[in-house]
């Protein structure tokens, strides 16, 4: 695999980052995770955006000008063809003695590498996943797509433990969002996820996911969601780029719903398949799988 570093495009093994990186010594830095479809990237230009808005919330300069940027994640992408991947981008504050205030002179550290998106088995989308509840424990600009995960990674593994896919987060009896995606609820047909605000990422894929069902409908709320109405949904979404669109089938060990996935998440995902590039479909429609 041919990654991205700093202006160079080398195999991935021998990318060397140095130890005084202030990404790697106090996750001084920002990510992205930008998927593509048969080599043609999905909703770049949102990604780009949001990257320009973690950098500047974070105060790193932009190290790169805007279509250097585009022109960096297609060249990454020509040297690794293949099917669906994903791009990770991360920016770092780059490199300096260890003290905590920023460094006077350090240039930003860029690196980029390509993972295969593994969409959800078949059958697992057709099963939906398992998920659980925890208290959110992170900071107050969880809309940061900051590389700084600790909480989040913590509250994955609780969940793996407990055979869920991912914890979804209550904070002051509200549900935020999963460790790694937004939370969309259906009760009575009416589709609902939370505002943005800063204890959410604003998630791209819950951004595509609410323009295509705007003009259906299946039109979505943006409005906060209790405990007690999560508990009550008759279907639960996580989305992000990678996972796209799951239907979460069990929370905290009992059935949502009738416990298997909703016809509501079934209209969703084919709204949101015809959005992506080519098309491409992760499900048969019903009754052919
Ligand atoms: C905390 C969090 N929320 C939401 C998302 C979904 O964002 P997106 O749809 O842009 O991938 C992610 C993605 O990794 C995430 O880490």
């Amino acid at each position: 695999m041919i990654a991205f570093l700093n202006g160079d495009y080398r195999p991935l093994e021998s990318v060397c980052i140095s130890p005084l990186d202030r990404g790697f010594l106090f996750g001084d830095g920002v990510y992205e995770v930008i998927p593509s479809y048969r080599g043609v990237l999905f909703e770049a230009d949102a990604h780009l955006e949001r990257l320009r808005r973690s950098l500047a919330a974070v105060r790193i300069a932009d190290p790169l000008e805007g279509a250097a940027w585009r022109a960096m994640l297609e060249r990454l992408l020509s040297l690794n063809p293949g099917g669906d991947r994903a791009i990770y981008l991360q920016v770092t504050r780059g490199v300096a003695a260890r003290e905590h205030a920023f460094p006077e002179t350090a240039a930003a550290t860029v690196f980029a590498m390509v993972n295969p998106i593994r969409s959800p088995e078949p059958e697992l989308a057709e099963r939906g996943v398992a998920a659980i509840t925890l208290p959110d424990q992170r900071w107050g600009r969880c809309d940061i797509k900051a590389v700084t995960l600790l909480p989040n990674v913590l509250a994955r593994q609780q969940a793996a433990e407990q055979g869920a896919v991912e914890a979804i987060l209550l904070r002051n009896g509200q549900v935020t969002e999963g460790a790694a995606s937004n939370v969309f609820v259906v009760r009575d047909g009416r589709v609902q996820t939370p505002p943005l605000n800063d204890a959410i990422l604003p998630g791209i894929t819950r951004r595509v996911l609410i323009d295509v069902l705007r003009d259906t409908a299946r039109a979505c709320v943006e409005q906060p969601i209790g405990e007690d109405q999560l508990r009550a949904a008759d279907e639960i979404w996580l989305t992000s780029s990678t996972k796209e669109l799951l239907p979460v089938t069990r929370l905290d060990g009992r059935a949502v719903g009738d416990g298997c996935p909703g016809p509501v998440w079934r209209e969703a995902l084919a709204a949101y398949q015809s959005a992506k590039p080519a098309g491409r479909s992760a499900l048969p429609p019903e009754g052919e799988a």
